[in-house]
Formats: C-alpha cells, structure tokens, sequence
C-alpha cells in the first residue's frame, strides 16, 4: 500500500462533533481491519473556531485543509452565534473552505433505501426505489457574486443586494461532471434554471446546450426552470437521473430532495475539484444536513449521512470502491433490519441513538468482511 492518506476532520458545531464521531470510529476500523493507512488530523471550524481564534476559519486550518488528500467536514452554525460580524459567520468558514479548494462540483446524491420509503413524507410508490444525483455548482453564483453589500441610496432608503453572476467556463465545468455522471448512471441530465427571468439563467442554458451539442450528444438533456423542478422533485421524483444547476438553486432544490429519502439525516455529498496534475482533486465530504442545534449533544441526531458521505470519500478520493459498498451496504442492512434514530421512526422500527446506530453499522461491516473476504461485497454504490 502506498503512503498515508492525509484526512482532515473539521467536526463544526451542532450535531456535527456527534455524527463524525461515529465516522472516526469507522476509520479506525478500516485501518485495523482493512490496512487503510489513513491519517487523521482534527481541527476547528465554523463556530467552534470563532470560540477559540475569533475567525471561523484559521489560515492554518485552511493550509492543512489545501495539503490534504481529504476534508471531512460535519456542519456549521447555531444560534449562539447569530450575532457575530458577518465575514465572521460559522457558515463562512465552510464558504472559504469550498471557495479556495476550488470544489465547484457538489455532488449530491438522493437515494432511497428499501425498507426505508415509510420514512418519507410522500407515498411510498413515489419514492421507492429513487435513485437521482442532484450535481450542485459551489463555488460561484449568488454565494460569491460582487458586487453585494447593505448600503444607503441618496435619498436615505437602506438596501440589501447579492449579485448571480456565471462565466462560461464555470458553467461548463459543473455541466460537464453532471454528463459524466449521468453515462454511468441512466444517461439524463437536467439542467434547472429559470431562463424565463433571469439573464444568468438564459446564459446557463446557452452554454450547457452548447456544450451538450459539442461533446455530450448521446446524453439526454432536458432543461427546467427551478420552480417547476421543486415541484416535480416531489410529483415525480423518479423522472430524474442527474440534475445539474447553480449554487443556490442546488442548496434548495438538495434539501428537498433528501426529504424524499425520509430525512435530510439521510443525504450526504462530496465537493470535488478539478483534477490536478497527478489526477487527484482536492474533495470535501460532507452530509447535506445542518448543525441542527435543536438536538445537539442529545445522541438524537442521525449519523447515516455523515457516514455515507465518508463511502463518498472512499468512492471518489481513494478509489475504494469495496470499502465504500461494504459501508453502505452496512448502513442499508442496519436499516432494514429496522435500527432507526429519531428522525427516520416508524411504527414497526426500533428508536435507537446515535451511538448505538454507530455500534450497529460497525458490527454490520465486520459481519459482511468476514462473510465476503472471499468474495465481493453484493449490492450498494451506483
Ligand atoms: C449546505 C448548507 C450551506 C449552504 C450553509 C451551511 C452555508 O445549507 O451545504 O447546503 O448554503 O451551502
Ligand atoms: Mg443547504
């Protein structure tokens, strides 16, 4: 095996510390079980390094985080800290992280698990079986436009303002890792804006097609305007395959999706950038979820996306791609065999903490190592 592979774990705020707890167990576990050599540094960030260094995101963090094979990043944010200056808010840090490591390619994957679609809201012949990519452009868009400010006009009105703004390599880029994606999934791609009022949405539109066109004609592509997405996200859900679209479009549209699957404990992501010259891109992992103050310290939360965002890890960073089925494929009997936190109960399950959830799936690995070290790990993945 080659040299160490380098993780960073920044835990955050909120139930952030809690559900990457059950993920440092789960590495332990690789590296005595699996010889994984990973190695594992925790730093501050968002809230919890304001506490300690006044800034929500050390330079120091941020060096680490740039010379590391992996960042696994909790959540962010709490009320506690509602009244820090602005530049200064826990979110911001997590900002800087995805801003400077360059990952404009968030990838969030919705996926519901069989046994699982009575956690969800919608009826389960709706969900059942749901397998769709929302691909979530990061690092450009409304989060980062300038010009933006709160200011006063002459005549002494306030305002507040925010710019969308998208060159066309940006746009390119995000679009062509969601058709990348979609010829190993099932071929689709939707490309969601809203081209019937905004400009940016009219660009967004004209690259993609143009692209499409020029490099990605055996892909399917249907272009939606955001509002109609949100509403056949939970009409028709499984109409889709892979969605592409702006930073905010994504941030909304990815929570709703994730409600599909049951709970937003339920989704998690990657953050990719653009492989450099030895064919690695810098990557962060993180669940979909917040800091969800409300539940923090309480063994409540759900550490079921913080650990397939660490499958995601092992999929997209190391190239483990047994390891990473092995992990879901832990997490998807755990659930069946109806194991639930709080957020994902039902009549006929078992409510269980965070911990015991842990204990469950790292038992369930152990099982499916010893019965398959001959063979393959079935199912799980995409
Ligand atoms: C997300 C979160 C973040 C975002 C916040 C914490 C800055 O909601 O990752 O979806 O808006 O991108
Ligand atoms: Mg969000």
């Amino acid at each position: 095996m080659s040299s160490n592979k380098k993780i960073l774990m920044l835990p955050g705020d909120g139930i952030g510390p809690e559900v990457m707890h059950e993920v440092a167990r789960m590495i332990d576990w690789m590296n005595d079980h699996r010889g994984a050599a990973f190695e594992v540094q925790e730093d501050l960030a968002g809230g919890a390094a304001y506490d300690a260094h006044g800034t929500s995101l050390t330079d120091e963090t941020m060096a680490h985080a740039l010379a590391s094979d992996a960042v696994l990043f909790g959540s962010v944010g709490g009320p506690k800290w509602d009244n820090v200056p602005r530049e200064e808010r826990p979110e911001n840090g997590l900002l800087r992280l995805r801003k400077e490591m360059d990952l404009f390619a968030n990838l969030r994957p919705a996926t519901v698990f069989d046994g699982l679609a009575d956690a969800s809201s919608l009826k389960e012949d709706i969900i059942s079986g749901l397998d769709l990519m929302i691909v979530r452009e990061l690092t450009a868009g409304v989060y980062f436009g300038e010009p933006r400010g709160i200011d006063t006009l002459p005549d002494g009105t306030r305002r507040g303002f925010d710019t969308e703004v998208y060159t066309e390599p940006e746009i390119q880029r995000v679009a062509g890792v969601a058709f990348e994606l979609a010829r190993k999934r099932s071929n689709k791609v939707h490309s969601v804006e809203k081209a019937n009022v905004m400009e940016s949405g009219v660009f967004w539109r004209e690259v993609v097609t143009a692209l499409h066109e020029a490099e990605y004609s055996d892909v399917e592509l249907h272009h939606m305007y955001a509002d109609n997405c949100a509403m056949q996200l939970v009409r028709n859900p499984k109409q889709f395959d892979v969605i592409v679209t702006s930073n905010l479009f994504g941030d909304i549209l990815s929570d709703c999706a994730a409600m599909l699957t049951g709970s937003l404990g339920m989704l998690p992501s990657a953050s990719l950038g653009a492989p450099g010259a030895d064919g690695q891109r810098k990557a962060l992992y993180e669940p979909v979820h917040g800091s969800a103050p409300d539940i923090a310290g309480q063994r409540l939360a759900n550490p079921v996306a913080m650990m397939l965002s660490y499958a995601m890890m092992l999929r997209y960073s190391f190239d483990m791609m047994a390891e990473a089925e092995l992990v879901e494929q832990a997490v998807k009997n755990v659930l069946t065999g109806g194991l639930r936190t709080a957020d994902i109960m039902s009549e006929k399950t078992a409510r269980v903490s965070t911990d015991v959830m842990g204990d469950a799936v790292l038992r369930e690995m152990g099982k499916l190592s010893a019965s398959s070290s001959a063979h393959k790990v079935s199912g799980g993945g995409e």
